[in-house]
């Protein structure tokens, strides 16, 4: 089996720096959409994008040109609340990553809390099922949250890379974030769970996170954009490819 390291390129900042001056306008750039053909075109093996229910970068009908243009994976993250379920049922990406979701913060802080959720998520995960879409679950690193996911048939687990990538700094704090993530992907998988990981990586933190095993794919966003500003997407692109070749899995 290929350990290959899968990049799912994130382009809901595309579409912030769209909404910064385009905002409730029919056209606008730079557009997602584009961003994300060329996205593949430089090795993307996903496009992820979250459709808020503020709608403060992504909105409806992205996701719909998305599905229509895409080649690769579309990996519609979301809330779990009705008005989304049923865009989602529509739409049909390919895979459905449920996270939680607040309107003040200003990214998604923390992971879901599958344990004391479990049977919105349960239900969510059969209706998806039925509609021939993946789940993933958006989890920090907690054996809890880790074993009601194996409950609840989701596929996938997301591990939530933001505690780590905030700690990437405080070599003790660093290593007891990767620790946790190398416990809950060996749990995780163990339960018959595939793992992806995201948040906050950058080409500087990502060679550690290479001692997590069993990662399939990363959700890789704001840094990437941030560097394609000043080297282009496809070279941005390209760069953490590069870092992402040293996983063995
Ligand atoms: N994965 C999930 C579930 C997220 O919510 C986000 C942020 O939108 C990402 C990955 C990407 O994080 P970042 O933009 O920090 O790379």
């Amino acid at each position: 089996m290929s350990n290959e390291l899968k990049l799912g390129v994130n382009i809901d900042h595309v579409a912030t720096l769209r909404e910064a001056r385009y905002r409730g306008l029919p056209v606008g750039e730079p557009d997602p959409v584009e961003a994300a053909l060329v996205a593949e075109q430089a090795g993307a093996a996903g496009i992820t994008a979250h459709l808020r229910e503020d709608r403060r970068h992504i909105i409806d009908r992205d996701v719909r040109r998305l599905r229509d243009s895409i080649r690769t994976r579309l990996n519609l993250e979301m809330a779990v609340v009705p008005e989304i379920i049923e865009i989602a049922l529509g739409i049909r990406p390919e895979i459905v990553c449920l996270v939680p979701e607040k309107r003040t913060e200003v990214t998604t802080e923390g992971g879901l809390d599958v344990a004391g959720n479990e049977s919105l998520i349960r239900d969510t995960c059969s209706r998806m099922r039925d509609a021939g879409i993946e789940v993933s679950l958006f989890l920090d690193p907690d054996p809890v949250q880790v074993e009601a996911a194996a409950r609840t048939g989701a596929e996938f687990i997301e591990l939530h890379t933001g505690a780590y990538a905030e700690a990437f700094d405080q070599k003790r704090e660093r290593n007891v974030e990767l620790e946790r993530l190398v416990a809950a992907s060996k749990l995780a998988h163990g339960l018959g769970l595939k793992v992806n990981a995201g948040h906050g990586l950058n080409v500087r933190n990502l060679p550690l996170l290479h001692i997590v095993p069993h990662l399939i794919e990363l959700n890789i966003g704001h840094s990437l954009m941030s560097r394609a500003i000043f080297v282009g997407l496809p070279e941005a692109i390209r760069e953490f490819l590069a870092v992402m070749a040293g996983y063995r899995g």
